[in-house]
């Protein structure tokens, strides 16, 4: 007998014992959230004095899909990372395509850089994006599988200037929010020429400890000694702190980055700490590595942002050989955080008037009347569903908003309308092509 196509067959399974006439709730995927009203004046307000300092400090915003290429980062985000190995989100399309939720936004920029041509502008090619990333981890406070990051990327410049430039961008945005007690912790992973050389030593010193590793770094120690540095596990951080450090293995160019990089802090009078096992979990980084944590973050893996320097990717993706640094704040941490220290937002501005309609033909005029009262640039309100003075004033003073404008049956055929004062409750009626002007007034003279 012939298969049936597809869909017959699903609409069947559907059909009868069918899952969708069972009454059940839902509930957002693990590790993923709602980010309710209540929360969204902390979001809008981070994300406005990130945007606006990017543009200060000269960056233009681009917006990448939030699907790519599965391959894109395999290779550039690097096939030994957690990243690739546990936590991508990928699919297969219908057409056959490898494609993954971006887990970050790197590959992704230096993509776009490449595909449209911005190779070809002046450099160094200054970018930042926001906007959310997937990553499956294991989901707790200040690690979700979907949150929001703002990535800054400066392709084209080895200059260490730059390096502590993008630092002294992440503290003038926390300085705006007034996030206070942050440090960068800070190192240097080498370049393709003295990192081999340092890799070769790690791995001789693990080679007779392999016994005394957590099960993850025996796996690591060949594909990424590196990493081994900054495992969580007692041992291995015992381990560590015998173990042979970059910072004496690095080749002079990095060496002198470091110091230069360092200098320019100091002269900024950013609070550092110099981190030997800062190594970072992305293949890509060279020279620079650094995260930024909040005090209460100690002995917790809870940057709230983290960057470096990664001279090698853009060729690694087809592109010239250019160097670029770049750094991503976590926005979901940074929100927790200002929660958490109860750091409060001032809300948005509150609608300085409420519109009160009663009856059929004041119901019909309000709608034109509310977008040119919100067009002259009045911070308005109202809630036209209810139709009862009594409501209606009642969520006007719920709101405070200054003053009440009353349009009636009477007032329409008048052409007028009531201004009602909140506060002392007097009303007056005044002609309705006279409102904005006497309200501006009336607002100016309180
Ligand atoms: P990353 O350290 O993987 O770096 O992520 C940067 C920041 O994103 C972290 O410091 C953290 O605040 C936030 N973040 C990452 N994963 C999660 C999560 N599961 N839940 C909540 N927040 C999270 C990068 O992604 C690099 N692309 C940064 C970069 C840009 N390097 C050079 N240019």
């Amino acid at each position: 007998m012939p298969s049936k196509p597809k869909s017959c067959a699903l609409q069947e399974k559907t059909r009868g014992k069918s899952n969708y006439r069972i009454k059940r709730t839902f509930q957002s995927p693990k590790g993923m959230r709602d980010i309710l009203p209540e929360e969204q004046l902390y979001w809008e307000k981070a994300k406005q004095i990130i945007k606006n300092l990017a543009r200060a400090y000269g960056f233009e915003h681009l917006d990448t899909p939030i699907l790519e290429e599965t391959d894109l980062f395999i290779k550039g985000t690097g096939p030994a990372t957690d990243i690739i190995e546990k936590e991508i989100y990928s699919l297969k399309t219908k057409g056959g395509d490898q494609l993954s939720l971006r887990p970050e936004f790197t590959p992704a920029t230096i993509r776009a850089y490449l595909e449209n041509g911005l190779s070809s502008w002046p450099h160094p090619v200054k970018l930042y994006t926001i906007g959310p990333i997937f990553r499956y981890e294991r989901p707790q406070k200040g690690r979700y599988r979907q949150s929001e990051q703002a990535s800054f990327e400066i392709i084209g410049q080895q200059d260490p200037i730059l390096d502590a430039q993008l630092i002294q961008l992440f503290f003038a945005i926390s300085k705006e929010l007034s996030l206070k007690n942050l440090t960068v912790q800070i190192n240097n992973i080498g370049c393709l020429s003295c990192r081999p050389i340092y890799r070769k030593k790690l791995v001789g010193f693990y080679r007779n400890r392999k016994k005394q590793l957590c099960l993850n770094c025996q796996k690591r120690l060949q594909q990424n000694p590196l990493r081994l540095l900054d495992c969580k596990e007692n041992e291995c951080q015992q381990l560590a702190q015998e173990a042979p450090q970059i910072i004496d293995h690095l080749c002079d160019d990095c060496h002198n980055h470091f110091k230069n990089v360092l200098e320019f802090l100091d002269e900024l009078a950013l609070p550092y700490i110099l981190n030997p096992y800062l190594v970072r979990g992305l293949d890509y980084y060279t020279k620079t590595v650094f995260e930024i944590w909040p005090e209460e973050g100690r002995g917790r893996q809870i940057s709230l942002a983290g960057g470096g320097r990664y001279d090698n990717l853009i060729k690694l993706l087809g592109g010239k050989d250019t160097p670029a640094v770049g750094f991503a704040i976590g926005l979901d941490r940074i929100v927790d955080l200002l929660k958490t220290r109860d750091i409060k937002i001032s809300p948005r501005t509150r609608p300085v008037i409420f519109l009160v309609q009663l009856g059929d033909l004041a119901k019909k005029k309000s709608l034109k009347l509310f977008e040119e009262l919100r067009r002259s640039g009045l911070e308005i309100d109202s809630s036209f569903s209810r139709d009862t003075i009594k409501d209606q004033l009642k969520t006007a003073d719920k709101i405070k908003a200054r003053f009440a404008l009353i349009l009636g049956q009477k007032e329409v055929l008048d052409e007028a309308i009531i201004i009602r004062d909140m506060v002392s409750g007097v009303q007056e009626t005044v002609p309705l092509v006279n409102i904005t002007k006497e309200i501006k007034k009336r607002l100016r003279s309180k």
